[in-house]
């Protein structure tokens, strides 16, 4: 077990490298499952929710190796096993994306039914869906979801809600389907649209990923691919939020600017500078304080779930009042509980949070709930008089490669005590 420690106050400035995106390598490693060859997969973050992932592959057969610089290379050609056991799921609900590749690929598929999570219930019910207009005969049966299929069919599958993994599942078992699949109501994250172009370096007939209508014509057979994983739009505007928070002046390297419209907005805004090249985006709030902002959550392209605590925080400490509406999930307001040890003034009304800046905020210990709420802790601490302590690290590992090393380069005082 570990903590965080961080003394607040230092004003942020300085680059910051972005890793590759959580959420595009998840379902990249598993859509590898699909070929009949060999994939190397480039720009992996070093992360735990990776580390889960090899681990669910290789204990279904597949052939994993990764080097020095985290490519991993999968031969799916051994994979013989069609299960994905509670003990995995349980720690990371991305495993349900086994289950449109096993299903397409093998023809069966046992995927314990991930259950509710600490920001919502989080069903799967549009995967299963989906995959029943495919053709899969599906029992949910001691907590486990047991699908067979022939050889999948295409089908045109209007999403009831837009759901990210739930379009991924569909899409990636829609690859190797008789005939044409056509979602409707996709999501259109950059996370999807980047799982589709390395399912077409594959061989996949792929066309509208990124819109709201994704068509997919089955071939009988995926090769392998060489793909470089998109790189992470939430971890770059985690870092933004460091500089605007802390009053400082914050680049982001190695980015896709135009995944990231409706964070930077907020960020202008809340009174920063903002400046962007090719893959760099440079924040500067040039010593001042932030301005509160309001913001919905709502799928892309609107503003980011994965985005709306970093900017309770950033509210916390801002001149003015903002307020906070969460619609994608239902529970993720954790960290408001915690915001408000440290002093935050935060009213929270159902899926709605007011907060109303204050000057300053003084360091408490804090318990992380979740990935993103971690995330927000650490950038409240940031700003916090004293030594901000963050219990349950686990959370931000899953998401954040080497947080503390990678704000400790800007300035930052921050470091990861071992504790027994
Ligand atoms: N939903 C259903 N039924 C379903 C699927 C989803 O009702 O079958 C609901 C969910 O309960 C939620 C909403 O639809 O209220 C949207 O959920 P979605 O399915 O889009 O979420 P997800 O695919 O499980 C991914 C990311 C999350 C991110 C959300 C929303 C991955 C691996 N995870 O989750 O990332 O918050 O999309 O953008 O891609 C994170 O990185 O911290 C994280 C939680």
């Amino acid at each position: 077990m570990a903590k965080i420690l961080i003394n607040g106050g230092p004003v942020l400035q300085g680059e910051v490298w972005i890793s590759g995106a959580k959420n595009a390598v998840l379902p990249i490693l598993f859509a590898s499952i699909l070929g009949s060859k060999t994939s190397r997969i480039g720009n992996v973050p070093h992360l735990q929710d990776v580390t889960t992932s090899v681990e669910l592959m290789a204990q279904m057969g597949a052939m994993i190796s990764i080097d020095e610089r985290m490519r991993i290379e999968i031969d799916p050609t051994t994979l013989n096993n069609h299960e994905a056991p509670y003990d995995l799921v349980k720690t990371m609900r991305a495993s349900i994306l086994v289950l449109g590749p096993l299903l397409a690929k093998h023809g069966r598929a046992t995927v314990s039914l991930p259950g509710g999570c600490a920001i919502g219930s989080r069903p799967v019910n549009l995967h299963i869906h989906g995959l029943e207009l495919m053709g899969a005969d599906i029992q949910v049966r001691n907590g486990n979801i047991e699908a067979i299929a022939e050889r999948l069919k295409g089908a045109r599958i209007v999403m009831d809600m837009v759901s990210v993994t739930g379009t991924e599942n569909l899409m990636m078992a829609a690859t190797l389907a008789d005939g044409i699949t056509v979602i409707e109501n996709a999501a259109q994250e950059p996370e999807v649209e980047d799982l589709a172009n390395y399912l077409i370096a594959m061989g996949a007939k792929i066309s509208g990923a990124g819109s709201h209508t994704i068509t997919i014509e089955g071939v009988d057979e995926l090769g392998g691919a060489e793909y470089s994983v998109l790189p992470d739009r939430i971890e770059a505007g985690t870092y933004l939020v460091a500089g605007a928070i802390t009053g400082g002046k914050v680049k982001v390297t190695s980015v896709r600017p135009e995944t990231m419209d409706a964070i930077l907005d907020k960020l202008q805004e809340a009174g920063a500078k903002i400046t962007c090249g090719d893959d760099w985006i440079e924040l500067d709030m040039q010593g001042r304080r932030p301005l509160a902002v309001n913001l919905t959550t709502s799928p892309y392209p609107a503003f980011p779930t994965d985005m709306q605590a970093q900017f309770t925080a950033l509210n916390c400490i801002a001149e003015g009042t903002g307020v906070i509406t969460e619609t994608v999930f239902e529970n993720r307001f954790m960290h408001v509980q915690e915001l408000q040890r440290l002093g935050a003034d935060i009213q929270l009304e159902g899926n709605t949070a007011i907060i109303r800046g204050v000057e300053k905020l003084t360091a408490a210990p804090l318990m992380a709930t979740d990935l993103r709420a971690s995330a927000c802790l650490v950038l409240a601490g940031l700003v916090a008089r004293g030594e901000t302590s963050v219990d349950r690290v686990y959370h931000i590992d899953r998401g954040y490669e080497v947080i503390e090393e990678k704000l400790g380069q800007i300035g930052a005082k921050i470091r990861r005590k071992q504790i027994t």
